[in-house]
C-alpha cells in the first residue's frame, strides 16, 4: 500500500504540476498525522454496518470529536444514511471512508456537505469506499428532486480522492469557492440522464486528474468564477462530455487547461455554453483531446437554447487553444466536429485551432462552422474586427491522422434509469498511455464489497423501499450557497446532440417533461 504524505505532496507539486496553477494544492498534514492526534471510529459515536442504522447522527458526533485535528474512520461494511450530513468548520482533519454508504433517505439537499475548513482530505483507504446514491428510484419516476451525493463549500487545502461515487439522485460532486484542491482516482458512474452532473466545480487552484465519469451530463465542467484549474486524465465514459458552463452575468474565468481528455458517447468532447450574458473567459488551452462515436466535438455555443437568454451582449472568449484532437465524431455531416457559434455582440478572439485531426464514424465528409469567431485554424477569420455570420467548411477527405486508441474497457452501453447502477472499482487507466499520478492507496480494490448491489440490482424498486426509513427529522444541509448562474439542474441535454436515433432517447424525451417539475423545486 502507498501511503502519500500530505509533506510529499507539498514538495512534489511544484515540480509535478503545470504553471497553470498557482501554488501547491492538496491537504498540509498527513492522514496518518491526523490519525495520531486523534482518530474517531463512526461506530463509536453510534454507527453500525447494518445497512438500518443512521449513519449521519454517528458521523456528525464523530466529526464533532475530531474536527480540530483528527482523522474520523467509516471502516469497512454496509451503512445507511438516512439523514443527511453537514460537517462545517474545523481543521487539519480527514475523513477516511472505507465503507459503502447506501441512501436510505428521501431528504433534497447533499447527502454529505463538507464546508467552511482547511487541511481537509476525504478518502479511502482501500480504494474501494464508496456512496450509493441509489437514483434510480427518482429517476424512474421521472424526477431529479433527490439530493445531490457530495458537495464541498469554502474548503482550503484538500484532496478528495479514492472513492467512488454512484447512482446521484442528483448531481455527484460540486466544489462551491474551494481552494487549493486536489481530486484524483475517482470513479463517478451515474444514469444515462441530463441533471446527474459529474464534477462541477467553481473554486480556484485546484488541480482534478485521473478521474472517471459515467452519466450524460457534465463530466469534469468548469463554472464562473474560476481561476487556475488544471483538469487531467479524465475519462468521459459514456457522458455528457466536459464543458465550460454554463456562463451567464459577469462571468469570470481565467487560467485553465484541460490536456489528456478521452471521450467517448457523449453529447461532446468539450462545449462552453451561454446564451446572452456578459464577463469573460480568457487563457484556455484544450489539448490532447480523444474522442470516439460523441455527437459535438469542439462546440462554442454562445447561443445555446436550452437555457434561457441572460441579458448582456454576450461573454466574451479570449485566447484560447485546442489543439491535438484526433478521433471521430458520431456523424460529421450532422454535426461537425468544429462549431464556433460566438456572440455577435461579443465575438471570440485569439483563437487557436492546430493539430485538429478528428473524422466521422458515418459518411464521408465533416464540416466546421465558425460566426463571429476570430484567430486562427478551422474556419476562424482574421482580425477581431466586427461579427460575421455562420461560415461552413467542408471537408471531404480523413486526416491521416485521425485515428485514436480506444481504451479497454469502454462501456458499450449505458445504465439507462430505471435500474440500479453497480458500484465500479476505481480505474488505474484513464487516458490512453498516461500513466495515473498516483497509485491506487488500495492494491486490491476489486473484491471487498458484501453486497455490492446485488440487493437492488435485481430486486423489484418496492424490495428496495424496506431499506428506507423515511426520516422525518432532519439535519438536512441547505441550497444556501451561492448557484452559478445557469447551473442547469437536469436540463435533459438530448436538444443539443444526443443520440436521436435510439429508443433510449425516446425514453428520455418522454421523462424530460416530467423531470422539469421536479427540478424547480430543487433549485427554487
Ligand atoms: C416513485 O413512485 C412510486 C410509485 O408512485 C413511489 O412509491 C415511490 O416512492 C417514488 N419514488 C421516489 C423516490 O419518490
Ligand atoms: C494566453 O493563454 C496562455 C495559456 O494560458 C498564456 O500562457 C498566455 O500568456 C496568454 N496570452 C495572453 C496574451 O494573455
Ligand atoms: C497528441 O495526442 C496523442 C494522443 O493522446 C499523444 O499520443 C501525442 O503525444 C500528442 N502529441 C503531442 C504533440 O502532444
Ligand atoms: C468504463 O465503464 C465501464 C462500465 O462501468 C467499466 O467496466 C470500465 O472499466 C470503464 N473504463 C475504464 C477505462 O475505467
Amino acid at each position: 500500500m502507498i501511503q502519500v504524505s500530505g509533506l510529499a505532496f507539498l514538495f512534489l507539486l511544484p515540480v509535478l504540476i503545470a504553471a497553470q496553477l498557482s501554488g501547491s494544492v492538496g491537504p498540509l498534514t498527513s492522514y496518518s498525522a491526523k490519525a495520531a492526534v486523534k482518530t474517531c471510529d463512526v461506530t463509536d459515536y453510534g454507527a453500525v454496518a447494518d445497512l438500518s442504522t443512521d449513519l449521519g447522527t454517528a458521523l456528525a458526533s464523530a466529526f464533532a470529536a475530531c474536527q480540530s485535528g483528527g482523522l474520523v474512520v467509516i471502516p469497512q461494511g454496509d451503512y445507511a444514511l438516512s439523514t443527511w450530513v453537514t460537517l462545517s468548520g474545523g481543521s487539519a482533519w480527514a475523513l477516511q471512508l472505507d465503507g459503502t454508504i447506501y441512501r436510505t433517505g428521501t431528504d433534497a439537499g447533499n447527502m454529505i456537505f463538507i464546508e467552511h475548513t482547511s487541511d481537509f482530505e476525504l478518502f479511502s483507504s482501500t480504494s474501494s469506499g464508496a456512496v450509493q446514491g441509489y437514483g434510480y428510484e427518482y429517476h424512474v419516476n421521472g424526477s431529479l428532486s433527490g439530493p445531490r451525493i457530495l458537495r464541498l463549500y469554502d474548503v482550503s487545502d484538500f484532496s478528495v480522492h479514492d472513492i467512488a461515487l454512484v447512482d446521484a439522485p442528483s448531481f455527484h460532486f460540486s466544489m462551491d469557492t474551494c481552494s487549493n484542491g486536489e481530486v484524483y482516482n475517482m470513479a463517478i458512474r451515474g444514469g444515462n440522464s441530463g441533471g446527474l452532473d459529474g464534477i462541477d466545480v467553481w473554486s480556484t487552484n485546484m488541480w482534478i486528474h485521473d478521474v472517471m465519469v459515467t452519466n450524460k451530463d457534465e463530466c469534469v465542467t468548469v463554472k464562473s468564477p474560476a481561476k487556475n484549474i488544471l483538469v487531467e486524465s479524465t475519462h468521459c465514459n459514456w457522458s455528457g462530455g466536459c464543458a465550460i458552463g454554463s456562463l451567464g452575468s459577469d462571468t469570470d474565468i481565467a487560467d485553465v487547461i484541460y490536456r489528456n481528455i478521452y471521450t467517448i458517447e457523449s453529447n461532446q468532447m468539450m462545449m462552453i455554453k451561454s446564451n446572452g450574458g456578459s464577463g469573460s473567459v480568457s487563457n484556455v488551452v484544450f489539448e490532447n483531446f480523444i474522442g470516439h462515436s460523441n455527437a459535438y466535438s469542439l462546440d462554442v455555443d454562445q447561443y445555446w437554447s436550452s437555457i434561457s437568454t441572460v441579458a448582456g451582449d454576450g461573454v466574451s472568449l479570449s485566447n484560447m487553444t485546442f489543439s491535438n484532437w484526433s478521433g471521430t465524431c458520431a456523424s460529421g455531416t450532422q454535426r461537425g466536429p468544429i462549431k464556433f457559434a460566438c456572440a455577435d455582440g461579443a465575438p471570440c478572439t485569439d483563437m487557436t485551432v492546430t493539430d485538429f485531426n478528428m473524422w466521422t464514424d458515418s459518411g464521408s465528409s465533416i464540416y466546421y462552422t465558425c460566426r463571429s469567431a476570430f484567430g486562427d485554424g478551422a474556419c476562424l477569420k482574421d482580425g477581431s474586427a466586427s461579427s460575421y455570420a455562420v461560415v461552413t467548411e467542408t471537408i471531404t477527405s480523413a486526416p491521416s491522422s485521425y485515428s485514436a486508441p480506444t481504451l479497454p474497457d469502454d462501456l458499450t452501453t449505458n445504465f439507462g434509469t430505471t435500474a440500479s447502477i453497480p458500484i465500479p472499482t476505481i480505474p488505474t487507466s484513464f487516458y490512453p498511455g498516461v500513466t495515473p499520478i498516483s497509485a491506487l492507496l488500495g492494491n486490491d480494490a476489486s473484491s471487498k464489497r458484501s453486497i455490492p448491489d446485488v440487493v437492488s440490482a435485481t430486486a423489484s424498486a418496492s424490495a428496495t423501499y424496506s431499506l428506507i426509513t423515511f426520516s422525518t427529522s432532519s439535519t438536512l444541509s441547505s441550497l444556501s450557497t451561492s448557484t452559478p448562474i445557469g447551473e442547469s439542474f437536469g436540463r435533459p441535454r438530448q436538444e443539443q446532440g444526443g443520440r436521436e436515433s435510439s429508443g433510449a432517447d425516446n425514453h428520455e424525451r418522454r421523462l424530460s417533461k416530467k423531470r422539469h417539475a421536479g427540478l424547480d423545486s430543487v433549485l427554487l
